[in-house]
């Protein structure tokens, strides 16, 4: 049987180096499905396309083959890791996100992609959508805050100039988007486990979770 790992949260949580950490720990393949929305939302932008040109997203995601290396992610043999990573895409991302339409055809590629490796996913709709009967289902979280100040951190270890009032601004307003939006909102599925990592660090939220998972494999 495969095994597939849920993990859902805010912006910021700190959910995709937990999950490459945990991934590398169980030997799972990572899918960032935040990547995959951020790519819609760069090709969608450099075609000139606004979110109310569903069609035509539609027909662009058709033409969009993406897949994972090294956890980077590659869209038609091109790794696009560091443009859909630029605050740039951060700000525009959300209103491509929520069209019903575009997460129809990205849940039907990460289901895909579980159904042919061991995932370990992460996102916001995971363990109540993508991989609703996963046995493996983690809910990070840390305050507005501390997520801002990790961004900050890691933009400037980029070089990339950046303002952590801006940032902290953007948090707080995607956070709102991602758990108000009508389609799949940013939600803790029941049955997942919430683990809270303000103060925590790196290592310690990734040991809490391999050993929730080690728990349950041996159960
Ligand atoms: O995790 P991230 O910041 O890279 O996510 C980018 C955007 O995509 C963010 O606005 C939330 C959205 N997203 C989503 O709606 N569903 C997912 N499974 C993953 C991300």
């Amino acid at each position: 049987m495969r095994i597939s790992v849920a993990i859902d949260g805010p912006a910021g949580a700190g959910k995709s180096t937990i999950a490459k950490l945990v991934g590398n720990e169980f030997n799972l393949m990572y899918i960032n499905t935040g990547a995959m929305y951020r790519a819609v939302a760069l090709k969608a932008n450099e075609k000139g396309l606004v979110p109310s040109d569903v069609n035509k997203i539609c027909d662009l995601i058709s033409t969009m083959e993406m897949h994972f290396e090294n956890d980077d992610l590659i869209l038609n043999g091109e790794n696009i890791q560091d443009k859909i990573t630029l605050p740039e895409i951060s700000n525009i991302v959300s209103s491509y996100a929520s069209i019903s339409e575009v997460r129809v055809k990205l849940v039907k590629l990460q289901r895909d992609m579980s159904n042919k490796f061991d995932v370990i996913m992460d996102g916001r709709d995971i363990g109540t959508v993508v991989l609703k009967n996963s046995n493996f289902k983690f809910f990070l979280t840390a305050t507005a805050e501390e997520r801002a100040n990790r961004r900050y951190k890691e933009l400037q270890l980029r070089n990339i100039e950046c303002s952590y009032d801006d940032i902290l601004k953007d948090i707080i307003d995607r956070d709102y988007k991602d758990t108000h939006r009508e389609v799949d909102p940013l939600k803790k599925a029941d049955d997942a486990i919430e683990v809270d990592t303000t103060g925590l660090n790196i290592s310690e939220v990734t040991e809490k979770i391999n050993s929730y998972i080690r728990q349950k494999i041996k159960a």
